[in-house]
């Protein structure tokens, strides 16, 4: 840690300090997608771009981008390198995840400036917004349409108010006729790299301050419904009841112990459940929730949704409810770029630090943008793993060690090949 890295993650920690205070539900951070809050953030974060001199725009799915063209001639002078991440938050967050990965790409070019490097390349620093998939039931849709995969049908999903992606996107300045037009094509780019908070202990609990991440777990999902019957919770008999909430507490314990079984990081979350009609005298009628199954490989996730399927047939046929299970999203396993991996590497050996590879078990931008570019991304250490949390945390020195490595990895691809 030098005098200069430390003063690096000052700077960082203010920017993020500045975010942090964009909230939609003030005493705690909740910036979902499309509200109030994330539009301020974006103003914010435009504002910050314009005053380092890039080019300025927000696409019609209200990705904010700023752009600084290429410093010097050469092959890829009309290309550019893309740095970003995303501005949305969970709701009650903590204040690094993604908004950390913006900050990063903003102090890259306030630090190329400052060194009068001129990279062969431009550079476009992007501020996503709907990472979280929270407000709707979306994921990764900012990135998406970045890389032409957005998907129609999210432009009528609706949030928990009935309110459409389609109608929150005219409000909050996007167009919702002109999504294609985000579309960044492969070749105009060199590459993409997102530095982020771990949000898990491994680098902590080695010792290290960054990591190069290999790949990012695969993800989906899904609605969970159940239809049983309400009905009065003191005159209804046990065996003669259709507990709609009761199928998915015996759902849910199924469910946890596969994940538990599995392998490659198997993990399966229940996380938002909706009673009703939700009083103590009725027997819950019907239940709405969400389930989350992710993996570090692809089979198996698609196994357990397979095994969780066969399960839903049976406690609906033994229960007598009706139980629908509606994919969402699903998102495969995702290898990150081998030459970028390299090069992170490189960039955190060169600072004296060792540079350790793990996967993500978090999802990020960076899958939806590997469809079209190659893809990186640079981990920093999160004290004692926590994340979606408010006691997110990463230290002011951890934070410059981790903007000093992005700013190497970047002048490092200006280089010519050793
Ligand atoms: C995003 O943070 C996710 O992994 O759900
Ligand atoms: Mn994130
Ligand atoms: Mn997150």
């Amino acid at each position: 840690m030098t005098f200069e890295t430390q003063a690096l993650g000052e700077r960082a920690l203010s920017r993020l300090d500045a975010l942090a205070a964009i909230t939609d539900e003030p005493g705690r951070i909740t910036r979902l997608y499309l509200s109030p809050a994330h539009r301020r953030a974006a103003d914010l974060v435009a504002s910050w771009m314009r005053d380092l001199g890039l080019d300025v725009s927000e696409d019609a799915v209200g990705t904010v981008r700023g752009l600084m063209p290429a410093g010097r001639s050469g092959p890829d002078a009309n290309r550019k390198l893309l740095i970003g991440s995303h501005i949305d938050s969970v709701i009650d967050a903590g204040k690094y995840d993604g908004c950390l990965g913006v900050v990063a790409g903003l102090l890259v070019v306030e630090e190329l400036k400052a060194r009068g490097v001129a990279l062969p390349f431009g550079l476009e620093i992007l501020a996503f917004g709907d990472e979280e998939g929270v407000r709707f039931p979306t994921a990764l849709s900012s990135s998406s349409a970045l890389t032409g995969t957005y998907r129609a049908d999210w432009l009528e999903a609706t949030d928990s108010d009935g309110i459409k992606v389609k109608d929150a996107l005219k409000a909050f300045g996007g167009d919702p006729v002109r999504v294609r037009d985000c579309t960044i094509s492969p070749d105009s780019a060199i590459g993409y790299v997102e530095l982020h908070i771990e949000q898990g202990p491994v680098l902590e609990h080695q010792g290290d301050a960054l990591g190069v991440v290999t790949s990012i777990a695969g993800q989906s999902r899904f609605r969970l419904t159940i239809e049983g019957e309400a009905g009065h919770a003191g005159t209804n008999p046990m065996p003669l009841r259709r507990d709609a909430f009761a199928a998915l507490a015996e759902l849910s314990v199924f469910i946890e112990r596969i994940a538990r079984e599995g392998t490659a990081g198997l993990v399966a979350t229940i996380g938002k459940v909706a009673v009703h009609p939700g009083a103590p005298n009725v027997v819950p009628g019907n239940v709405e929730a969400t389930l989350d199954i992710r993996a570090g490989a692809d089979a198996p996730r698609l196994a357990a949704i397979d095994r969780i399927r066969h399960e839903v047939e049976q406690i609906a046929r033994r229960r007598g409810v009706k139980i629908r299970l509606e994919r969402q999203t699903d998102v495969p396993t995702c290898p990150m770029n081998e030459t970028f991996q390299s090069k992170l590497a490189s960039a955190i050996g060169s600072m004296g630090e060792n540079a350790k590879s793990l996967p993500s078990g978090a999802g990020h931008d960076a899958m939806a943008m590997a469809r079209s570019f190659p893809a990186a991304m640079l981990f920093v250490r999160s004290k004692s793993g926590i994340s979606h949390n408010p006691a997110e945390f990463t230290s002011v020195s951890d934070l410059g060690l981790a903007v000093e490595a992005l700013v190497r990895f970047v002048v490092s691809l200006g280089e010519p090949a050793a």
